[in-house]
Formats: structure tokens, C-alpha cells, sequence
């Protein structure tokens, strides 16, 4: 057990807040907010595979955890009016497994599969042929006696999920006709996401409450959610249950979620670099040890935001702190930067 085990800001969908999520999902691709390239493109592909009474391309949704490649991939069967089938990569174990879903699916019936980079190889190579022909190889028996029978598939829609495009395999990339690239999303849009939330969940929103949580939500929907939550906890203990910027501000405060969303783990990582080490270059080994903390963590939980925020940045010498970094913690830069990267943060319009 650790100092920041509590972790409001992290990504990854937590194992108590499923139901809530489910709720919350947009279930059209007019009620999705923001991302709207992948929108427009989406519904030219949609579109035109309906006027073609064809099921449409297999579609790759890529990018960073709770953005919304689950809903989206909701969506495109409502969208479609067709039924989906969820399964997961590491869910997917035998070749086996999957030519029985396979076989089982109906025509344009979409197949949803998440951390689809994880999928075992045996039963990627499958998939190949199945997302090409409409065709998967049954071996049947073994050793040199073994046949393989093909069988076809009623023509249907592949939607995958990754949060690591760049652990997909070359073949399997290839057979997607569509990739769409999710992105964070900007404070506004945020807002929208939460106003939305906060009607389904009764949750009365006055003035900037709203972008008060949005700034705090590192451009992620399902924080941004999350957050609205805790504030609402807070408003309904604390307050009279109606959030403004002031009730948003200090229920965030007690969570320990500063203005930029920065958490505990986040601000001690920083507050050594600066205030310890100078502003680095300083190993990710030291500067663990003295947040109390494991390299893992600090590597896998606080860097990723840290570097993406223009925070933190990490040279062949160690980590360093940028300029942006020494004035968040009030404290004046070093001439010459202080570190050899960029000063802007991602909140610089
Ligand atoms: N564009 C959006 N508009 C409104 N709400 C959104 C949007 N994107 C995500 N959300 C909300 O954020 C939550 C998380 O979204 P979702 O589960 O689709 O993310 P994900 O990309 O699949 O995450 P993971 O990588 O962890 O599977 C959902 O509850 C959904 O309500
Ligand atoms: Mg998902």
C-alpha cells in the first residue's frame, strides 16, 4: 500500500466505475463529442456501406485509454443497426476460439475486439484470411494427417481496439480499410462531454463549474467523468449540491487534483526534480527513491502525463524539468531554461 494509491486521474477505467461508464456512454455519433475528423470519416463510411447495402470496412480505432474507442465501437453497430459481438485480445487464446465466433456471426454482424494487439499470433493469422475472404481453415486431426477444411463467414465488420497501434503487426494493420486516430481532447469539448454527464446524472452545473473540471481532466472524457462524480459527492455533502467554480475548485482540492490535473505522485515526482535535483538531469531510479516509489510507477504513471503536459522531459542524461514545471510549483526557472526541451505546456492555446 502506498502514499497514492488513490488514483482519481488515471486513465484506465476503474473496476467499480463499469456501470456508471456504461451509462454515461453517447450512443450516437451526433451525441459523440469532439474528434471530428474521426466523426466525419466515420459516417462517410457508414454511410456509403449502407447505400451499398454492404457491411462497411473493418475499422481500426487507435489511441490512448478512456478516449472513447469502446463507445465508438458501440456506436457503429447502433449506427448500423446491427448486432456486435464483444471479445478481447487476451481473451482470444486459441485459434480454435475464434473460428467458432467466427462461424457463429451473422451477416454484418460486427465483431468488437478490444487490446486487439494482444491477440495470440496463431489466432491472428487466422484472422487474416477471415477478414480478407470471409474464410477460416478448420484443421481437423493431427500430425500428418491433419486437414484443413475452409469454411466461409457471412460477410461481416471487424471493429478493433488498441491502445498501442504501434504493437500491431504489419499484416494485420493492413486488413483494416479504415484507422481512425483518436486524440486528447481540448478543454471545451470536455465541457461538453461533462454537461451532457452531468444532465444524465442530475447533476446541477452553474457558470464555470464545468470548465473548472474540464482543465483538471488531461483531456480524457472518462477522467473529465470521473471527476464530475467526485464533485458532485462533495457538492451534496459539503454544499448545496449545485456545482460552481468554487464548489469544483475545492472538492478538486480535496481530492489533491491540482489546476493542470496533476495529482500527488505527479507533483512530488516534479517538486524532487525542481527542488532536490536542481530541475535534473537526474536518473528515473533517484528520482523514484525519493518520491518513495517504485521506477514503474513513476515511469508508467506519472512520466506519461508529465512529458505529454511540456512538464517533464526525459534526455539520454536523466529527467529533466522544464521551465513550464518550475513555474507551476512557484518557483522561478534557472536561467537558460533549466533543460534542453521546449517550455510550452499543452495549456498554452
Ligand atoms: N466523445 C465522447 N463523448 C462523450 N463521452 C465520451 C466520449 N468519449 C468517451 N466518453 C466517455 O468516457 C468513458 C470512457 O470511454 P470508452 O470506454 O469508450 O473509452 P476507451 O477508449 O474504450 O478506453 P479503454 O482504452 O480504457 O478501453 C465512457 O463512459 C464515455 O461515456
Ligand atoms: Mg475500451
Amino acid at each position: 500500500m502506498t502514499e497514492f494509491e488513490e488514483d482519481v486521474v488515471d486513465p484506465a477505467v476503474l473496476p467499480d466505475e463499469r456501470d456508471v461508464e456504461n451509462s454515461l456512454r453517447p450512443r450516437q455519433l451526433d451525441e459523440f463529442v469532439g474528434q471530428p475528423k474521426v466523426r466525419e470519416q466515420l459516417s462517410l463510411v457508414l454511410e456509403s456501406a449502407m447505400r451499398r447495402n454492404r457491411p462497411p470496412d473493418h475499422i481500426l480505432l487507435s489511441g490512448p485509454p478512456g478516449l472513447g474507442k469502446t463507445s465508438l465501437a458501440m456506436i457503429v453497430a447502433a449506427e448500423l443497426g446491427a448486432p456486435i459481438r464483444v471479445t478481447s485480445g487476451p481473451a482470444i487464446e486459441r485459434a480454435g476460439d475464434l473460428a467458432a465466433l467466427l462461424t457463429s456471426l451473422g451477416e454484418g454482424e460486427v465483431l468488437f475486439v478490444d487490446e486487439i494487439h494482444r491477440i495470440a499470433r496463431p489466432a491472428e493469422e487466422l484472422l487474416y484470411m477471415a477478414m480478407e475472404d470471409f474464410r477460416v481453415d478448420v484443421v481437423v486431426g493431427k500430425g500428418p494427417g491433419a486437414t484443413a477444411i475452409p469454411l466461409d463467414l457471412a460477410p461481416f465488420t471487424l471493429i478493433g481496439a488498441t491502445t498501442r497501434a504501434g504493437l500491431l503487426t504489419g499484416p494485420l494493420r493492413d486488413r483494416f480499410g479504415f484507422t481512425a486516430h483518436m486524440d486528447f481532447y481540448d478543454p471545451d469539448e470536455l465541457e461538453q462531454v461533462l454537461r451532457r454527464s452531468a444532465d444524465l446524472l442530475g447533476v446541477q452545473l452553474r457558470g464555470d463549474g464545468g470548465a473548472e473540471i474540464a482543465s483538471r481532466s488531461r483531456g480524457t472524457p472518462r477522467i473529465a467523468n470521473r471527476l464530475l462524480r467526485r464533485v458532485r459527492d462533495y457538492a451534496e455533502v459539503r454544499a448545496d449540491g449545485v456545482v460552481t467554480t468554487a464548489v469544483a475548485a475545492a472538492a478538486l482540492a480535496v481530492y489533491d487534483v491540482d489546476e493542470l490535473g496533476l495529482d500527488r505522485l505527479d507533483r512530488a515526482v516534479l517538486d524532487a526534480l525542481v527542488r532536490r535535483f536542481g530541475g535534473g538531469p537526474v536518473g528515473v531510479g533517484t528520482l523514484a527513491v525519493a518520491v518513495g516509489e517504485e521506477v514503474e510507477t513513476v515511469e508508467e504513471v506519472a512520466e506519461p502525463f508529465l512529458v505529454r503536459a511540456g512538464l517533464l522531459a526525459r534526455t539520454p542524461r536523466g529527467r529533466v524539468a522544464t521551465p513550464a514545471a518550475w513555474t507551476h510549483l512557484g518557483a522561478v526557472p534557472p536561467p537558460g531554461g533549466g533543460g534542453d526541451s521546449p517550455g510550452r505546456t499543452l495549456f498554452d492555446a
